[in-house]
């Protein structure tokens, strides 16, 4: 025992001497012990009662993507898509659903001629005045006004809908992570909730909203609306015709942006290739100079 100590001592000795080799074992301790260090953290950090995890009914399902005829670069948005879109959010949605930012005469030339507008807004009533007898009276739309709100205030649609709010739908699109993806999915996602899932009374199974449960019911069905131009009405053409729309509403200036974006790429890169080409004329004669020295002779 004391002679195998001895030994070490003296080949510490001698490594100390010569330095190399005690620089290995130090780093071989420093390894053991940070290992040490970092096992027993984790060990620890095992053992302590974390609740951070990732959930996916919390977070709801990632909606698939979707090839929207308006996400193409130089596509605008699919106007027939709108056309239909506001039939189906008139007939549907509407009764639950304002559409705030949205006034009768943004639909002129995106959807509708003017005289379908200006007969669209007059089939709606709506409040005005006061008259000479300050009386508030009643009077049909005109294109200025903005669609007519399913409930008088937030407190009558909550009670109509079971203490949930229905949102405003103007900029929905936005305002959802998935945007135009997660609209369509919620729309056509409603399923039975899988075994083991329990769902409020009320409320609705659609993995897609976060958290799984909705307060509103499904409510696109083949067949629910009658299209004009004839486009069979499943649920989900119903689903990207409204989704189409939505989006329209959410971003009316978007057909103008990819317009003005198209030529201003135009005209500046026709100025730049200008450019270059004034600058390589211009510098030619300095670039293709030769300059030679004479030396005394
Ligand atoms: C019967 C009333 C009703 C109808 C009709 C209805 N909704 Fe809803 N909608 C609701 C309610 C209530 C909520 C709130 C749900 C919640 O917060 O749980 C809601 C929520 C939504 C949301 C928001 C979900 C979110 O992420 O917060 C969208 C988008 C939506 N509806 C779209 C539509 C569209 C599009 C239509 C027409 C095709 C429609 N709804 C028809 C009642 C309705």
């Amino acid at each position: 025992m004391f002679s195998r100590v001895a030994h070490q001592t003296a080949r510490r000795s001698m490594q100390r001497s010569f330095g190399q080799p005690l620089a290995a074992e130090n780093s071989k301790q420093i390894a053991l012990v940070s290992a040490g260090i970092v096992g027993a953290a984790g060990f620890g950090y095992m053992l302590t009662n974390n609740t951070l995890s990732a959930n996916m009914a919390d977070e709801g399902l990632h909606p698939p993507s979707h090839p929207w005829y308006h996400k193409d670069p130089l596509h605008t948005f699919d106007h027939a898509a709108i056309r239909r879109g506001y039939q189906v959010y008139r007939e549907v949605c509407s009764a639950c659903h304002s559409l705030d930012r949205i006034a009768w005469r943004n639909l002129i030339d995106v959807s509708h001629s003017e005289d379908e507008v200006k007969a669209l807004a007059e089939e709606v009533e709506y409040e005005d005045g006061p008259d000479d007898e300050g009386e508030m009276f009643q009077r049909p739309g005109k294109p200025s006004d903005y669609m007519p709100k399913p409930y008088p205030n937030e407190e009558a649609a909550r009670a109509g809908n079971a203490g949930a709010l229905p949102p405003d739908l103007s900029l929905i699109v936005k305002a959802r992570h998935g945007g135009a993806d997660y609209v369509f999915a919620l729309l056509t996602g409603y399923v039975d909730a899988p075994a083991g899932v329990e769902v409020r009374e009320g409320l609705n199974y659609n993995p897609y909203f976060p958290g799984g449960a909705i307060a509103m019911a499904r409510v696109l069905f083949d067949g629910l609306v009658e299209y004009e131009d004839g486009t069979p009405a499943t649920t989900s053409q119903m689903a990207r015709d409204v989704t189409t729309f939505l989006a329209w509403a959410a971003e009316p200036e978007h057909d103008d942006r990819k317009k003005m974006g198209m030529k201003a790429t135009i005209i500046l890169s026709t100025l730049t290739l200008l450019t270059v080409y004034i600058k390589r004329f211009k510098w030619a004669p300095l670039k293709t100079r030769k300059i030679v020295y004479n030396p005394p002779k």
